[in-house]
């Protein structure tokens, strides 16, 4: 059990809760309307938690499993210390216009679009592992609607929150990559096409569609999952329609996607 003496630090917010460190190894994540959660009633709460056994183990980067959970509190592993990371979009506490789009322009478009290849076929990993778990036909994705689901750390990305069930075989695919990493900036934001930020995005389309051919993600099921990776494209400036990457794709020719991107 982490050290709650250590004491919390570092709250950030979701939706539902917001999340301290206890320590280098353990997060807490207590929901807003207990909000009166101090470290020594989370202490004394310890003693009455429930361990739960770890079904998404085989997907390594992901930080979401509660390990314990005891009143509505979870304890997680901290994806994100020691050290500091980037927080994929802007943060949800600091507004667009106060401070928000200048992390998401300044800060986390340039870490993104920085990153190995490696980073982002470690993703598409992810991702293809887990697509092999279900519970009889419900297949499991995280939550793409709020990009501050996933958080760069160390050149990884690492996937926290609850992954939500969806009764449709092998969900993710490369919009699950595109569309936190491009399309969303905050739940309810969307990017916008700006022409100085064409560089930063095509390098994070690239990389991202290399890491979906390489790791061999299924293609897109829906509409619009296919009108994620169109606006993509858009964004990162490409006269190209997705049928020609689609192609590329499923050719698996990395030559050809980087021929595209040329
Ligand atoms: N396991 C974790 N390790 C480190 N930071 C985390 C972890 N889980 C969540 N966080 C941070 O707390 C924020 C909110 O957590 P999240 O679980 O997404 O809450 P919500 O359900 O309210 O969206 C995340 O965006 C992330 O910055
Ligand atoms: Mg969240």
């Amino acid at each position: 059990m982490p050290d709650i003496n250590a004491g919390i630090r570092n709250n950030e917010s979701g939706m539902r809760g917001f999340v301290s460190r206890l320590d280098d190894d353990f997060v807490v994540k207590v929901p807003h309307w207990f909000r009166n959660a101090t470290p020594k009633c989370i202490k004394e709460n310890c003693s009455k938690g429930i361990l739960h056994p770890n079904k998404f183990a085989s997907v390594e980067d992901y930080y979401g499993h509660h390990i314990m959970t005891f009143d509505n509190i979870a304890i997680m592993k901290n994806a994100t210390a020691p050290g500091t990371y980037t927080r994929v979009g802007r943060p949800f506490e600091i507004p667009y216009a106060s401070g928000g789009f200048r992390y998401y322009t300044g800060h986390y478009l340039p870490t993104c679009a920085n990153l190995p290849q490696e980073s982002f076929d470690r993703l598409a990993k992810n991702f293809k592992e887990l697509n092999q778990i279900h519970s009889g036909r419900y297949y499991y994705e995280p939550d793409t609607e709020n990009p501050n689901n996933f958080l760069i750390f160390n050149g990884q990305f690492r996937i926290v929150d609850d992954l939500d069930p969806i009764p449709i075989e092998e969900p993710n695919n490369l919009s699950t990559m595109v569309k936190p990493l491009l399309i969303k900036i905050a739940t309810e934001e969307e990017a916008e096409f700006m022409p100085e930020l064409v560089p930063m995005r095509k390098e994070i389309l690239r990389k991202s569609i290399i890491a979906a051919t390489r790791n061999d993600l299924p293609q897109p099921q829906s509409y619009s999952e296919e009108a994620f990776i169109d606006r993509a494209i858009e964004l990162a400036g490409l006269e190209k329609d997705a049928l020609e990457i689609k192609n590329a794709m499923n050719e698996k020719s990395i030559g050809k996607i980087e021929e595209i991107f040329r």
